[in-house]
């Protein structure tokens, strides 16, 4: 089945990176000239995604007011010869528009995988892209085209993975890997969260992209109602992959391009400056400054 729905969990307080996110949401943090999650949106429209679900919480209203259109600030700067700036702001706008952006308030217990529960309420059988707004790709092909690849390809749940240091491992989710079927798609049959680096079963880091099929959601509903009649624990979106992957296949797709991580401090620092080498106009300014400072 083709993939058109895709959910951005943005509840978050963002902790990590407080105080800088006390008042501003982590998502509308730049990396270059865009805030984190537009990067997130754009890459999946240019994938093909016509249907986004930005999951949030209060104080995120940040978010709504970045993508909602504004014609008459568009016209206004039109008026105003300003052409470039109107440009600029109708193009955020449009993103609403061909990603049908909506919003959602999360509700339910703690933990990572009630956003993708709460979304695929609107999602009936259709597989689902996740994508944390924490990850910044530069790559020749979308990493949501790359994960959409490898469902299609694989009709079963897929994890964005990449190559990590073993001294990364306590940071991340790691798989451990089944096989090998070439062009980075690996065959995986669970993941262990934030393993030390000598418990580490391979050394890939799941990092917070997803293709979540039904079958997932059906152990994400499980685990929910289980904390209903409980009432302790988290539900963790890693806990439902590997309870479906005991029973069925799981692939994770070792994604192509570079990657910039801007969930703490010193990867949103790397990032920011990265791309600020890296900017067509800015970027020779930022060289020469190195050049000089150096
Ligand atoms: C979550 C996942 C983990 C993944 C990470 C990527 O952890 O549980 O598997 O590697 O996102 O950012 P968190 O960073 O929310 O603790």
């Amino acid at each position: 089945m083709k993939i058109r729905k895709a959910v951005i969990p943005a509840a978050g307080i963002g902790s990590r990176l407080l105080p800088l996110t006390k008042a501003i949401p982590k998502e509308m943090l730049p990396v270059g000239d865009k805030p984190v999650i537009e990067h997130t949106v754009r890459e999946l429209v240019a994938s093909g995604i016509t249907d986004i679900t930005i999951v949030v919480s209060g104080g995120k209203s940040l978010i709504q007011d970045h993508f909602r259109p504004n014609p008459a600030l568009v016209a206004q700067l039109r008026a105003d010869g300003k052409t470039a700036y109107a440009d600029a702001v109708a193009e955020v706008g449009d993103l609403s528009r061909l990603g049908h952006i909506t919003y959602l308030d999360q509700h339910g217990p703690y933990g990572n995988g009630t956003p993708v529960l709460n979304a695929a309420r609107n999602a009936g059988d259709e597989p689902m892209l996740v994508l944390w707004p924490d990850d910044v790709f530069v790559a020749d092909v979308p990493r949501a085209q790359q994960l959409i690849d490898a469902y299609e390809s694989t009709g079963a749940p897929v994890l964005a993975l990449m190559p990590m240091a073993p001294s990364d491992s306590q940071r991340y989710g790691v798989p451990v890997v089944a096989d090998d079927r070439g062009d980075g798609l690996l065959r995986i049959t669970g993941l262990m969260e934030k393993p030390k680096p000598e418990d580490a079963p391979s050394a890939f880091a799941a990092i917070g992209g997803y293709v979540v099929t039904p079958g997932i959601v059906d152990e994400l509903r499980r685990q929910t109602e289980r904390w209903y009649q409980h009432r302790e624990g988290e539900v963790y979106l890693t806990d439902a992959i590997n309870a479906h992957a005991s029973r069925n296949p799981v692939f994770g797709q070792v994604i192509s391009g570079r990657w910039y991580d801007t969930g703490n401090p010193a990867d949103y620092l790397v990032a920011q400056f990265a791309s600020a080498l890296a900017h067509p106009e800015y970027g020779p300014l930022l060289h020469q400054l190195v050049a000089e400072t150096v």
